[in-house]
């Protein structure tokens, strides 16, 4: 099978430009510029040319941070492996990182099997792992070699949710130390749990049991003091960090002065982040439920620093952490009591879009837009240069994407196996036209030819920032 994409403008990390690209089986085979005439050539013997003219050519996005079927908060969350790679591919993302779960007392390379099992055959685009490493003992400490062989190089940990996920810092410290061993990254859930659970035992004995306190319970300074602790456990025992789903400008603050210290510590940011405010928390009745995820929706003022995080690079780049429960079954799991609201935001189908909501606002150029969904996320958890770029020998996973076209995000339209949006109304300019994962066509004008079991596992290399 061979398709051309003719007289689109290319985006890269490092510009724009009309280009003409050709695939051959599963990878780019070559690409060109219009001048050369070599795309006529290529037209006369392929199976499929598709008209890129007025569009933009990506390379396909990858959000590195997912909760398909994520067993949390008495409840999974409600996307499949197959419901919720689909939804992806509508929005253009060709590859996800989803996050296995060790349970308390469980073994590190079973749960690996575990999340393996779910995701084969199931999978539309491909898919990697990172571990929660929720049990640090000696026996899991000698299981993560065993990850990292097996391709899984990043190993997520909680200073939040006490009792469920929550490491101590002398845990914090045992793995780091495996981490700087072995070259793996240490991801971090930085929030201070400790302190956070006081605040809503004392919120819920004064009777306040609204979404709102949620966010009231969880301030950004104790997102700012986790980060900073994160920053300084790591190094004292030089891992490389990477801060997950970073919300508030005091951690940002944080990850900023250690960079400019030159220490090896990264993070991501994530949509809702930029879009959405404590106000969504503060809506009328139950339905702030909505938008309850940890760390919480921040009040508007924190978004003008997470884009310029964005712009400076002091944040690397944006993940959803798609975690989606159900407003009507399983966020009413927490009605008269907030604690309880099953934690996450669904968002996996949009990220793409309202990140080019970014571009068009001018908080971010074109290439940066390439960068923080696709190149970078790709480099971060050592996908490059098969995952994240339109480059000979590279996966042709790409996005044919049309700048001027006009969508209003619903849950009535969208794929993501969840009965609400976070983005309910809210209009974007840009959309999605082609998508291709490994050289097959999977979204095309407006419909769905993926097929679950398409997606196939990525055995990941260590992060390619380090040196
Ligand atoms: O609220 C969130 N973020 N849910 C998903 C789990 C996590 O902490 O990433
Ligand atoms: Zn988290
Ligand atoms: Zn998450």
């Amino acid at each position: 099978m061979s398709i051309v994409i003719r007289n689109g403008t290319l985006v890269s990390t490092t510009g724009a430009s009309p280009a003409d690209i050709l695939v051959v089986g599963e990878r780019v085979a070559a690409v060109a510029s219009p001048e050369s005439g070599l795309a006529d050539a290529w037209e006369s013997s392929a199976d499929r040319a598709i008209d890129a003219r007025g569009r933009y050519v990506l390379p396909g996005g990858i959000d590195a941070h997912t909760h398909l079927e994520m067993p949390f908060g008495g409840t999974f969350s409600s996307d499949t492996f197959e419901t919720g790679t689909t939804a992806a591919a509508w929005g253009g993302t060709t590859t996800i990182i989803d996050f296995a779960v060790q349970p308390k007392g469980g073994s590190l390379l079973t749960t690996l099997e575990r999340w393996q099992e779910k995701a084969a055959g199931k999978a539309v685009i491909d898919y990697g792992f990172h571990m929660i490493v929720s049990d640090v003992n000696d026996a899991t400490l000698k299981e993560m070699d065993g990850c990292i062989d097996a391709g899984v190089k990043s190993f997520k940990m909680f200073m939040a949710y006490p009792g469920v996920f929550y490491a101590t810092d002398g845990e914090i410290l045992r793995a780091m130390h495996r981490a700087r061993e072995t070259g793996a990254t240490i991801m971090m859930h930085a929030e201070n749990g400790i302190a956070i659970d006081q605040l809503v035992a004392q919120a819920l004995a004064a009777g306040h049991t609204d979404p709102v306190h949620h966010g009231l319970t969880r301030p950004a300074a104790l997102e700012g003091e986790a980060t900073h602790r994160a920053i300084t456990l790591a190094s004292v025992t030089g891992a490389p960090l990477y801060i997950v789903h970073l919300s508030a400008a005091e951690a940002l603050a944080e990850v900023t002065a250690a960079r400019d210290r030159g220490q090896n510590v990264f993070a991501e940011t994530c949509p809702q982040y930029l879009f959405l405010s404590l106000d969504d928390l503060g809506r009328p009745g139950f339905e702030g439920a909505k938008y309850v995820a940890s760390p919480p929706l921040r009040p508007k003022e924190h978004q003008a620093e997470l884009w310029r995080g964005l712009r400076t690079n002091d944040l690397s780049m944006v993940s959803t952490d798609h975690c989606p429960f159900c407003f009507k079954e399983q966020k009413e799991l927490g009605r008269g009591d907030f604690s309880k609201i099953p934690n996450g935001i669904p968002g996996i189908e949009h990220r793409m879009d309202l990140l080019h909501q970014g571009v068009v606002r001018g908080e971010i150029s074109l290439p940066r837009w390439v960068e923080i969904s696709s190149t970078t996320p790709a480099r971060m958890f050592g996908l490059y240069p098969r995952k994240g770029t339109v480059a000979p020998g590279s996966d042709a996973d790409i996005v044919v994407y049309d700048p001027t076209a006009r969508q209003t995000i619903s849950a009535k339209t969208h794929h993501m196996n969840v009965d609400y949006s976070a983005y309910e109304g809210m209009e974007i300019t840009g959309r999605v036209e082609t998508v291709l994962s490994r050289g097959q066509v999977v979204v095309d004008a407006g419909e769905f030819h993926g097929r679950a079991g398409h997606g196939s596992f990525l055995a990941r290399e260590f992060c390619q920032y380090l040196v």
